[in-house]
């Protein structure tokens, strides 16, 4: 719609500025009764040395377009008002005919490449990759949505020294049935005791490095373990995977790239790239430390591995863009290896992005261990189902499918608590608060839509070629809201930020929530079928945003 206004506005100005700078210019004035479309003239009397208001007076005498009721120039701006009738219309029509696919491109745009949750082997799935998980899991439906082709890489940390402390604990204390019951709590428990003993005696180390030695160098016990910690730790995290509805394209670990990384180093000495520092080598730096590329014994490092990652990555899928969803902490490490690409003359550098997120917090406080224990997210989750099964008990205990329900209603409220603040933001974590079915929640959204799924029970919806009414001035807000959609799943897109689709959802279910509360939806009147119009359109748009967040909606609950 802002499109045709810009067009038009262009047209009113003799095409004296381009449509897309209008588009930008474009403002949502601060209430309804102005208009629904403003356009500042200020920028364009500075340059043209006219008054704003001679500009904007102009401009209303010109404006002509088929969805424009009227027109008035008030103080340098020019407000518009839509026409309803007809804007309800197309918004309906529209929204009836392409259901799901209401927003989405449908021309090839190429191919992301996102890298996220990547959680460690043999260690917990913590709360940093929950969001990891959630965050790009968003992203790359909103990227499918935007006509992309997303491919959802799962950079497990499946090397480095650390399994060779993991050998050595193993061979000294290890339980290989305890291990294969539970195994990332009894890994960890043995990799925490190695820890410890290393305090005393440090020989330990001594053996842990020779462990790992012996891993890279290909002896067979060690592989042996190494690949069996990798495969138990693997079981445990697709189980995650599956409760929150998530897949990936590939797992594709840190080891995978072992073999690619000499070519990797000889690459960056080819280029004059690799400089000596006591015995290790690194990529100097501008403005920020140098990136450790060897070790002084040879070994490479997790940036090396990056490396060679981001190279085989652009050398396989030859992504428009590339995302690591990884938290703020790793900020430095994702500066210095894009400043290395960007080094080794690789124009493709420009399409690698960072996309960090803050920590999730319980009472204000950093949420990775609770007296010492680590917070298992499995158990988070089946908390959230739990409460999400005993509300149901309370609200709708003759519901069929109740089980199914609460793990849609317990994941979705997770998955919504944290995509509804700005990814850098910090969040919250409160089952209770992310459950409430009355705040700014998943169960909230979701609820709104089953809502929605009762009333079309008890009468359809027509089909799109019917002739809709306008609905009056608490749905005028809806339809505006609904034509917006396209726009905010491309913004999101654009600025990586899935929050736009969770607070877009969110007031969609308000507006919707009430004009509910003051029309009766089902009345037999000459506007029932545009209500219905209206309804079948808000849920298929609330639908689609929570898909696109990775939340499912249950019809009833
Ligand atoms: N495994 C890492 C961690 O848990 C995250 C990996 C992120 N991805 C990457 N390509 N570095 O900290």
């Amino acid at each position: 719609m802002n499109q045709q206004i810009a067009d038009s506005l262009a047209v009113a100005l003799k095409q004296q500025i381009i449509g897309e700078d209008i588009l930008s210019l474009l403002e949502k004035p601060k209430s309804l009764e102005l208009g629904d479309v403003a356009f500042p003239c200020f920028t364009l009397a500075k340059v043209w040395k006219k008054s704003p208001q001679s500009i904007a007076a102009h401009i209303a005498s010109q404006l002509n377009h088929d969805s424009i009721e009227r027109v008035q120039a008030v103080g340098g701006y020019v407000n518009i008002f839509l026409d309803q009738q007809k804007v309800t219309q197309q918004v309906l029509r529209k929204i009836l005919h392409d259901k799901q696919l209401y927003g989405t491109t449908p021309t090839k745009m190429g191919t992301v490449v996102l890298d996220f949750s990547s959680p460690n082997i043999a260690k917990p799935f913590s709360m940093g990759h929950l969001r990891s998980t959630v965050i790009g899991n968003a992203l790359a439906n909103i990227a499918e949505k935007n006509g992309y082709q997303a491919i959802r890489i799962n950079h497990l940390g499946d090397w480095g020294t650390q399994f060779g402390k993991l050998i050595v604990a193993y061979q000294l204390w290890g339980d290989k049935e305890a291990i294969s019951a539970s195994p990332i709590e009894e890994l960890l428990k043995i990799y925490v005791k190695f820890h410890e003993e290393a305090e005393q005696d440090p020989t330990l180390n001594e053996q842990a490095r020779a462990a790992f030695k012996a891993l890279e160098d290909g002896n067979e016990e060690a592989q042996a373990l190494w690949q069996w910690f990798r495969d138990v730790s693997f079981v445990e995290f697709q189980t995650i995977y599956e409760l929150l509805g998530i897949h990936f394209d590939a797992f594709i670990g840190e080891a995978f790239y072992n073999d690619k990384m000499p070519s990797v180093v000889t690459e960056l000495k080819e280029k004059g790239l690799l400089v000596e520092s006591e015995g290790a080598y690194v990529v100097e730096m501008e403005e920020m430390p140098p990136c450790l590329i060897t070790k002084t014994d040879g070994a490479t490092l997790y940036a090396t591995r990056d490396l060679a990652a981001a190279l085989y990555r652009q050398q396989h899928y030859q992504p428009q863009k590339m995302f690591y969803v990884v938290g703020n902490e790793q900020s430095l490490h994702f500066k210095q290896l894009f400043q290395v690409i960007e080094k080794m003359g690789y124009p493709w550098a420009k399409n690698l992005q960072h996309v960090s997120f803050g920590m999730m917090l319980k009472d204000g406080k950093k949420m990775s261990t609770r007296k010492g224990k680590v917070v298992l997210l499995a158990d988070v989750l089946a908390e959230a189902i739990a409460t999400a099964q005993r509300n149901m008990e309370q609200k709708n205990p003759s519901l069929p499918n109740k089980e199914q329900v609460a793990k849609q209603v317990g994941v979705g409220a997770v998955i919504f608590n944290d995509l509804k603040s700005h990814r850098l933001n910090d969040i919250e974590f409160s089952i209770e608060q992310m459950m409430n079915f009355e705040g700014e929640t998943g169960p909230y959204v979701q609820y709104t839509y089953a809502r929605i799924c009762s009333i079309l029970d008890k009468k359809k919806a027509p089909t799109q070629d019917m002739l809709f009414k306008s609905l009056g001035e608490q749905a005028w807000p809806i339809i505006l809201l609904l034509e917006q959609f396209p726009k905010t799943v491309a913004m999101a897109f654009e600025q990586a930020d899935p929050s736009q689709i969770a607070k877009y959802a969110l007031q969609l279910a308000r507006l919707f929530n009430k004009y509910y509360a003051q029309y009766k939806i089902l009345a037999e009147d000459e506007q029932q079928a545009s209500r219905l119009a209206l309804c079948q359109s808000v849920a298929i748009v609330l639908k689609e945003s929570l898909a696109l967040l990775g939340i499912e909606s249950p019809e009833n609950m």
